[in-house]
């Protein structure tokens, strides 16, 4: 397992539909492993393959607290089946967009169709934090980003400080 760097907005790489994975074999494994301690070492509670820059249909997810057994989740392929039509708020964060949170309205239970670990059917109903977490992956797998949920002046304004965030991180590592 490897951590890898994550990829900050606005990159072209987070705007990407990416591809389903033909099977889950060792490839597909290793790059959920390197997800996983990418996620872990973050630390968050899921994780984008583009996020890391592969555009493939990969995604991680755990919300366990930090005082229960860690639960990792991998999804290859996952289809969201089924939403509930009730939705509600809930403050979301990305890793990709460090440190800037807003509130964005989805469903608040969706039901899953995934490839898992090792390339079996699975189905996950997920109500709560999962259902969120579970939603926000699966919008980056076709692009959409948290941010593109708010109001263009609320987008606008995160994107503001991301493009500020990214500059002063260059100069960083320029330095
Ligand atoms: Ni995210």
């Amino acid at each position: 397992m490897a951590k890898r760097p994550i990829i900050w907005a606005p990159d072209p790489v987070l705007k990407t539909k990416c591809t389903p994975v033909a099977a889950v074999d060792d490839d597909i494994r290793a790059l959920m492993d390197d997800m996983l301690a990418t996620m872990y070492a973050a630390p968050g509670i899921g994780l984008a393959a583009p996020q890391i820059g592969v555009t493939r249909r990969v995604i991680v997810v755990d919300v366990s607290d930090k005082d229960e057994p860690a639960n990792p989740i991998c999804l290859a392929n996952p289809e969201i089946l089924w939403k509930a039509e009730e939705t509600a708020l809930h403050e979301e964060g990305c890793l990709s967009l460090p440190d800037l949170y807003a509130d964005v309205e989805r469903p608040v239970a969706v039901k899953v169709a995934y490839l898992d670990r090792d390339g079996a059917k699975q189905k996950i109903e997920a109500e709560g934090l999962l259902a969120v977490c579970l939603q926000h992956e699966i919008d980056h797998i076709d692009g959409v980003l948290f941010v593109d949920h708010l109001s263009p002046l609320k987008r606008n304004m995160i994107m503001k400080k991301m493009v500020k965030a990214k500059k002063n991180r260059a100069r960083e590592e320029a330095a």
